[in-house]
């Protein structure tokens, strides 16, 4: 790599030849070397960075380099890296215990804070993964209901179960397998799937198969395919349309809550949803998901009810905690207002840039999340965002790697700030930003 071109406070990159003879060493013990693909760095080439350790907005690679980092461990970090009080209350509760397999007074906790700040939840389960809140949220509206089919947008993504696989967008998206192999045609055809913003498609779905139709699932803004707002009217036009016709509106909210607005995008767009879907944020950077919603679709959950859903370590100690510290330092009076006002200095130091480079690509931001898209064509579905030149989007990646800047490996996510994000890490990434842009558009 080759050393910054700027002045700043960060250090020089010195050079990634412990993360690469990691990575060779973890490509023979781990499918691409990785647990999860959008970290090997196949949307943009070359090799991952090992990381060593982070504190606030910052993370250090294993050759000692340092990163203003916008991925935050896709979402979880909002109040940064290792925050003391984070790290305490984690330290102090596994003292106690890590695991009980019963109940812990810190789950209960949680769930009263979590009802309180989401107002479609009244009711709320804890599990351990994005993954297996939308999964069980599914399998709940199909109780509920009694219907078997859903309905998913192109390029949103849920987690990984089968039914949701389907033209889904971040990981599998950037790897070109928006269907995965291994998912039963007989779960592919229980799955709808409908362009965003577009509704006229959705009742065309719904004349086509209304009465099947146990629940629609949306990323309320979407995160997975780049940030990508809901036109205005649109989703309570999905909220019209689903009451209408007796499905559940299932908002998923793993990476859009307690992101976009403290209160979530539910609130944000002052939408009731049927059941919410929670992950990242809610865990602090510990494996947390969840579910929840009107209660009387909640009772229907086990042991209150018939639909079964469990997990070993589902509301263990430590994973509560870190949620309930991260959640309660967010909704401190000014918190959530700061973080807003730095990420619309930051998107607006963006837009100026290009407009003073005279280029006409898009920077789409809501809240606490933001993509710029190497196309001219404003993005409002995956038909858009699929136009982007992610050649160049690859290039730009590594220009601000190499000035200090950690943003999200492919073109089809978003990128996100946090609390810890100060003045001077804005500075620093607009002006590399420029660089890096002049760099690889040539201009
Ligand atoms: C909107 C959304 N739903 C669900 C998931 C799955 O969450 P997890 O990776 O924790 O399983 C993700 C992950 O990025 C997500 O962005």
């Amino acid at each position: 790599m080759n050393a910054r071109t700027m002045d700043s406070k960060l250090k020089q990159i010195k050079g990634t030849g412990k993360s690469e003879e990691l990575f060779a060493r973890a490509k023979e013990l781990m499918p691409g070397g990785v647990n999860s693909p959008v970290r090997s760095f196949r949307g943009v080439g070359g090799s991952p960075l090992f990381i060593a350790r982070g504190a606030g907005s910052h993370l250090w690679d294993v050759d000692g380099n340092e990163y203003i980092d916008y991925v935050g461990s896709w979402g979880p970090l909002i109040i940064g890296h290792s925050h003391p009080d984070v790290i305490a209350a984690v330290q102090r509760t596994a003292e106690n215990g890590t695991s009980f397999g019963a109940p812990n007074p810190l789950e209960v906790d949680l769930a009263e804070l979590v009802i309180k700040l989401v107002p479609g939840v009244e009711m709320v389960r804890m599990v351990n993964s994005g993954t297996e809140a939308t999964m069980s949220a599914l399998r709940l509206a199909r109780a509920y209901t009694g219907r078997n089919k859903i309905v998913k947008f192109i390029g949103c993504y849920h987690g990984h179960s089968d039914a949701l696989l389907i033209k889904a967008g971040s990981g599998a998206a950037t790897l070109g397998i928006p269907d995965s192999p291994g998912v039963t045609p007989s779960v592919a055809a229980t799955t709808i799937t409908v362009p965003f913003n577009d509704v006229p498609a959705l009742e065309a779905a719904f004349k086509a198969d209304g009465k099947d139709i146990a629940g629609v699932i949306i990323e309320p803004v979407v995160g997975n395919m780049g940030t990508v707002p809901p036109k205005p009217g649109y989703l309570e036009a999905v909220r019209r349309i689903t009451r209408d016709q007796g499905a559940l509106l299932i908002f998923d909210e793993v990476m859009t809550g307690f992101r976009v607005a403290l209160n979530c995008a539910q609130s944000l767009y002052n939408i009731d949803p049927d059941l919410t879907t929670l992950g990242k944020v809610i865990g602090g950077g510990l494996p947390v998901g969840a579910y929840g919603g009107k209660r009387k679709i909640m009772e229907m959950v086990a042991p209150a009810g018939p639909m079964y859903q469990a997990g070993t370590l589902s509301g263990n100690p430590l994973a509560m905690v870190a949620g309930l510290t991260t959640l309660g330092k967010l909704a401190e009076p000014g918190v959530f207002e700061g973080l807003m006002a730095r990420t619309d200095e930051l998107v607006g130091l963006l837009r100026e840039t290009l407009h003073r480079l005279k280029l006409n690509y898009q920077v789409n931001h809501v809240g606490a999340m933001f993509t710029l898209f190497f196309t001219d064509r404003p993005v409002w579905n995956w038909d858009d965002a699929a136009t982007c030149d992610t050649k160049r989007y690859a290039a730009f990646f590594h220009a601000m790697l190499r000035r200090g800047v950690y943003l999200a490996p492919s073109q089809f996510e978003a990128c996100f700030t946090g609390t810890a994000h100060s003045a001077e890490d804005i500075d620093h990434t607009a002006q590399a930003a420029h660089e890096a842009l002049k760099e690889v558009c040539g201009c």
